[in-house]
This record gives structure tokens, C-alpha cells and sequence, in this order.
């Protein structure tokens, strides 16, 4: 059990590599300045290596998210709940002129922000927005609750992040999930998620990738049919996305080419 939570938490060091290879290009499509701080080329070399995986999905929805929460913050949200943060900067590199009124909560397993958060800050980094680390199992009962203790307040409106996360938790655990953000969401509330379609268990080109993920015990448990209806379904006005569709998508600007490669993921957004 330690052994197959240790996999799944490693995975933010793959998608620390894969935006810190897309700063390679003259334009990258994500800037995130601190990835290289969070993972090493063996990082980038044991994901990148795998036939299948969807890996220009971390980009995507990387700066989706990003716009996201500009626009919430642009419009008055204060509240950014990131599910499953792992490796994520934005709290340190969103610095709009608003961020130091802005929380960042950032949920995940016991110890995975903190040992992020000690590269980072020897590495001089400090956060631009307000954040709170809340260390919790999203499949357990009582992150709802530490997230109010850490000092979210239900009755204003949030920004929900839900990022590289539901690949990994069984589908009942996924609907629990949305069940209960969904409820504890405020009017103006916004939620920004990518998931596997059920498409991607089928398609021949995944079953090299679903057999590596399987055999370092962190397999992917999820695939969703329809995220629109499945959002919609927890009271969402839905967006859903694939990535040859994210060019309707106005809240980021159209992809490059180069990142049209992950067609068995879903991009969605919403808002209450
Ligand atoms: C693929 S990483 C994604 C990290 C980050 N959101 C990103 O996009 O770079 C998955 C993250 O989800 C976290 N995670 C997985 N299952 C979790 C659970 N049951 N409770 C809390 N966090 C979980 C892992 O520890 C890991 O940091």
C-alpha cells in the first residue's frame, strides 16, 4: 500500500519534467520557470519515453488552468483550491497584481507539498500568492474538512484545480469527489479538470502505457465518457474538450500543433 502511494505521488515529478521540456521551445505554450527545480532528466527520460502516454495533456491543461484563474481573479475570486498539487507552481508563479489577496490551497498526500515547497525556497522561490498546504487523502472523508479548517470560506465563491488527479482514483471515488466540491462550491465558483476518456482504455496505441502504469503500481482507475454530461450532472454549467477541439475553447489561445497529441483526454471547465 505505502509502496503503491509513493508511485502515484512520483508522478508529479513526471509532469514537473514535461512542462520543464516545453521551456525548451522559443514559444512555450506553458512558462513555468521553477519545473527544472522539481525533477531531473531521468524523470523526463523514464515519461518521455513511453509510447502512448498522453503527455502534451500536462501542457494543455496547464495553461488552461492558468487562464482559469486569471479570469476568476480578474472577476473577484479569491480562493484557489488546487486537488492533488504535487508539483504545481502556480501559487509561486501566478503573480498577478492581485495575488497577495488570493489563497492557494494546495491538497494533497502527507508530505508532498512540503518536500516541493523545500526545493523551491532554497531555491530563493517564494510565493506570490497566499498559501496554505493541506495535507490530505482526497479519497478519505476529512478534506473537506481540513480544507475549512486551513481557512476556506464556503461562502465564497472558488477556483477548483483537479489536475493529472482523477486518472488515479477509482470511478466511485471520482463521483464522491465531484459530489462534495460540487456542494461545498459558491456561486462564481469555477472548476478546471482533465481526465481520461473511456476511449483511452480502448485504444490499442494506450495498452503499453496502461501496462507501465499498472506494473509501478499507479495505474490509471478512471475513464470518463462524457465529461460535459458528467460535470453537468454535479450542477456545472460544462465546457469539455478534446484537444483537436481546445481552438473553440476561448479561454486559452489555439495549441500548437506540436501539443495535438493526447485525443483520449477530456479538457473541461465549468462554472456555478
Ligand atoms: C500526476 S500528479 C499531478 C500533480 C499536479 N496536479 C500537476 O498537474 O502537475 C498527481 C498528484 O495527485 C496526488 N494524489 C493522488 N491521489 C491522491 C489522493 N488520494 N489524495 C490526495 N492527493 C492525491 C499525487 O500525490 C500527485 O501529487
Amino acid at each position: 500500500m505505502i509502496n503503491e502511494i509513493r508511485s502515484v505521488m512520483s508522478t508529479s515529478n513526471w509532469t514537473a519534467a514535461l512542462r520543464m521540456a516545453e521551456q525548451q521551445y522559443p514559444h512555450p505554450y506553458l512558462v513555468d520557470p521553477f519545473a527544472e527545480l522539481l525533477c531531473s532528466e531521468g524523470d523526463l527520460a523514464e515519461i518521455g519515453g513511453q509510447p502512448g502516454a498522453p503527455l502534451s495533456s500536462v501542457v494543455l491543461r496547464g495553461r488552461l488552468g492558468d487562464e482559469v484563474v486569471w479570469r476568476a481573479v480578474g472577476r473577484g475570486v479569491r480562493q484557489v483550491v488546487i486537488l492533488g498539487a504535487g508539483s504545481d507552481t502556480r501559487a509561486y508563479r501566478l503573480a498577478m497584481p492581485e495575488a497577495a489577496s488570493v489563497t492557494c490551497f494546495e491538497v494533497d498526500l502527507p508530505g508532498q507539498v512540503p518536500a516541493r515547497d523545500v526545493v523551491l525556497r532554497a531555491h530563493g522561490a517564494r510565493p506570490a500568492m497566499r498559501q496554505t498546504v493541506v495535507e490530505a487523502d482526497l479519497c478519505a472523508p476529512g478534506w473537506p474538512d481540513a480544507l475549512r479548517a486551513a481557512g476556506r470560506d464556503p461562502d465564497r465563491a472558488t477556483v477548483w484545480l483537479l489536475e493529472g488527479l482523477l486518472y488515479y482514483l477509482p470511478p466511485e471515488r471520482c463521483d464522491a469527489l465531484l459530489d462534495t466540491l460540487s456542494g461545498l462550491s459558491a456561486p462564481g465558483s469555477v472548476i478546471a479538470l482533465d481526465v481520461a476518456r473511456t476511449s483511452f482504455f480502448e485504444a490499442p496505441e494506450s495498452r503499453d502505457y496502461l501496462d507501465f502504469l499498472t506494473a509501478r503500481r499507479s495505474p490509471y482507475l478512471t475513464g470518463i465518457a462524457d465529461a460535459h454530461g458528467w460535470l453537468a450532472g454535479f450542477g456545472w454549467k460544462a465546457d469539455a474538450y478534446q484537444c483537436d477541439q481546445l481552438d473553440l475553447c476561448e479561454l486559452i489561445p489555439p495549441p500548437p500543433a506540436r501539443l495535438l497529441t493526447c485525443r483520449h483526454i477530456w479538457f473541461a471547465t465549468g462554472i456555478r
